[in-house]
Order: C-alpha cells, then structure tokens, then sequence
C-alpha cells in the first residue's frame, strides 16, 4: 500500500484556513492531520471545536484528529460530531485505554493509539489488535517544526514487528520533524502515514513537497 500523506494544519496559517483546507484538498494529500492541544497534557493549546467545525464544512478528506489532551473520553462523541473519522488518543493520557478505544470505534470512527517519545513499544502488546492506528511521536508534543528524534527509527522497526508477531491490523503513523530526506527511510522502516506540519507549509510549494512525500523514490 503507498504511504498515507497527513498535512498538519497546525502550521498553516490560521487567518487563511480555508485557503490551506483548499490547498490540501486539491494536493495529493490522503487526510488532514489535526492537532488539538489543551495546555495540560501538553504546554500550548491550539483549538477546538469551532475550528473542527469549520474545517468539516471544506474539507474533502479525512480528518485524522490527534487528541493532546488529557481525559479524551469526555469528548469521543463531540469529536465525531465535529467531523473526525479517525480519534487518536494518547496511551500517557489514558488510565483505561482499551476502554477509551473501544469508545471510540462504537461511535464509528478509527481509532488510533498515539505514544511519546519516551514511552516503549513493549507496552502495546495489549492494545496492538485493538487499535486502526499507533501514531509514533517522533518529537515531544505540544509544537510543530521541532526536530526529528532518530530513536524513532528503532521503535518503528519494533513496532512492525509487534504488528506481524500479533496479527495486527494496525497501521503506523508518523508524527514529528518529517521531512523530505527521511520520509524514504521511514517508509521502508515501516512506517505507513506519514504527518508532515514544517514540511508542507514552509515549502514555497506545498503540494509540490506533498507530492514528494507520497512517493520519494
Ligand atoms: C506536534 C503535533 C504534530 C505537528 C507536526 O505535537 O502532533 O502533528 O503539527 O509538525 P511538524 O511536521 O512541523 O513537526
Ligand atoms: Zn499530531
């Protein structure tokens, strides 16, 4: 399967959402990466509903939402209203995550596992086939155009591993300091979604640098 491209609207600029909503549906890009944040699981707070809101008015494709917050269950239902196909919840935010997963795909949307940079692969052998998605954090959480964490490399080659060793149908994403020279080799570590914020919005050519990610042979 070609890699996934998730766009992170967290570095557009926010006084032209639509134009980059715009940009993003007319690009190769697979899904809109959306960041919210709210100040306590992470230092920044980004936005919320209103801005979910206005992006499922335009947005063509899916939203691929990752939760940086703590207590993700009291808002599971709001999220899907808002339009998120995909909630991706954070294993250091959840005290019940199997619960909070299986939540999430009763109200009929993927769901994704999201781990920090410090936290092993070893402790998703309990989740592995219940999730859509672990989303690697490839950088701390809380900002974009932070730089790559090589370590990640390690823990996408034993996350693979962990997928075929249980059967899983689990999908990896990217998320963190991706850009144009180590989109290949994630890819052939396994990697299968790859988020790029910096990348994309920085580049004079953004669907040019998206069409780059898709297929960086
Ligand atoms: C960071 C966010 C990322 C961020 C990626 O906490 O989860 O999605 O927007 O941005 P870049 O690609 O600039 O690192
Ligand atoms: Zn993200």
């Amino acid at each position: 399967m070609p890699v996934l491209v998730a766009p992170s609207i967290l570095s557009a600029d926010f006084s032209h959402l639509k134009a980059a909503t715009d940009m993003i549906n007319e690009s190769e890009a697979d899904w809109f990466h959306v960041d919210v944040m709210d100040g306590v699981f992470v230092p920044n707070i980004s936005f919320g509903f209103p801005v979910m809101k206005s992006l499922q008015k335009h947005a063509k494709k899916i939203l691929d939402v990752h939760l940086m917050i703590v207590e993700p269950d009291r808002y599971i239902e709001s999220f899907h209203k808002s339009g998120a196909a995909n909630l991706t919840v954070h294993y250091e935010a959840c005290t019940h995550l199997h619960r909070t997963i299986h939540a999430i795909k009763h109200e009929g949307m993927k769901a994704g596992v999201a781990i920090n940079p410090h936290t092993s692969v070893s402790l998703l052998e309990n989740i592995i086939c219940d999730v859509d998605i672990v989303l690697v954090m490839s950088v701390n959480p809380g900002f974009g155009g932070q730089k790559f964490i090589q370590h990640t490399f390690d823990k996408v080659l034993r996350l693979k591993q962990l997928i075929i060793d249980s059967s899983s149908k689990a999908k990896i994403e990217i998320d963190g300091g991706v850009d144009l020279d180590n989109a290949l080799p994630l890819i052939r570590a396994g990697a299968d979604i790859l988020v790029a914020g910096n990348t994309v919005f920085s580049s004079p050519n953004p669907k040019e640098a998206i069409k780059f990610l898709k297929d960086p042979l």
